[in-house]
């Protein structure tokens, strides 16, 4: 795939399955509707977009998300003090514990409408390691046998936070400098097709992740396990994936609805500190 060159914004991608980094833009500034247009483009285009050497203030980073819609704040982690859209997401150089994010995932599909988009912005990054990976969901499924996407097609799946956020859940032992609150509310559960199409290009999309998806709809945990685990293992094949390393300032703004992501813990030693924001999405049909 070669860049490409929109009225402002150039596009290039970063491997074969999804992913391109964004230059001729500085995201702490004002952009008109037609680079904001671009910048949507290209997501739609890649799933996931990178911009390098971005300065932001966390007031710029949610003026920059709010252009593509309303901001959320997260059901189980606290906002940063004055600004509830942004979570930190942080681990000190000293933890030896699990990272967040650590795992494939779309952001919070236990919510009724999962969140359209993330942005992260890389404020404090390790010298080597703590990358983030995605996979590319549209291939996930294409690539499916056309049996498997018969069955697929009309089935539901249901998903909880209970296993990330839940009072026994990975967080009781975990992510011990995020402002994470556990509560009953992780127990609820959400029905979502297992093939979802995108509500903007239209294409049918795997939307299964294994932090958040339990079983499948009137089926018991231990019947849909093998199903699921196939499914969790085909959608993050390497060859759907991208991986994408950070530098101080770089911003990875990437589609929740069409790809899983992946936060890699290999930077014990060093700390990393992020800061996200999420802009709300649509219910899943
Ligand atoms: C996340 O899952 O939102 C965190 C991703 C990362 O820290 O790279």
């Amino acid at each position: 795939m070669s860049a490409t060159a929109l009225s402002t914004i150039t596009a290039s991608p970063i491997a074969g399955a999804l992913g391109a980094e964004i230059s001729g833009v500085r995201l702490s500034e004002h952009l008109t509707d037609d680079v904001i247009a671009e910048i949507r483009q290209a997501l739609l285009q890649y799933q996931v977009i990178f911009f390098r050497d971005q300065k932001l203030t966390l007031e710029q980073q949610i003026a920059f998300g709010e252009r593509f819609g309303p901001l959320e704040t997260h059901d189980f982690v606290e906002g940063m003090p004055d600004y509830p859209q942004v979570i930190r997401v942080v681990r000190e150089a000293d933890e030896t514990t699990l990272n967040f994010g650590g795992a494939w995932h779309a952001d919070v599909t236990h919510q009724e409408c999962p969140a359209m988009g993330s942005i992260l912005y890389g404020h404090d990054v390790p010298p080597v390691g703590g990358d983030t990976l995605f996979s590319n969901q549209y291939l996930a499924y294409d690539t499916l046998s056309s049996g498997m996407k018969r069955m697929l097609d009309g089935m539901i799946a249901v998903h909880s936070a209970r296993g990330p956020f839940g009072p026994e859940g990975r967080s009781k032992d975990n992510w011990k400098n995020m402002r994470v609150n556990t509560s009953d509310k992780a127990y609820d559960e959400m029905e979502h097709p297992v093939i979802r199409t995108h509500p903007e290009t239209g294409r049918k999309m795997l939307f299964v992740n294994k932090t958040f998806t339990i079983r499948f709809k009137d089926m018991t945990e231990q019947e849909s396990a093998p199903l699921l685990n196939y499914l969790f293992q085909h959608a993050s094949h390497e060859r759907f994936t991208c991986r994408f390393r950070w530098t101080p300032g770089s911003v990875a703004f990437w589609d929740n609805r069409a790809v899983l992501h992946y936060a890699l813990n290999d930077y014990t030693g060093h700390r990393r500190e992020m800061y996200r924001v999420a802009i709300s999405g649509d219910r899943p049909y």
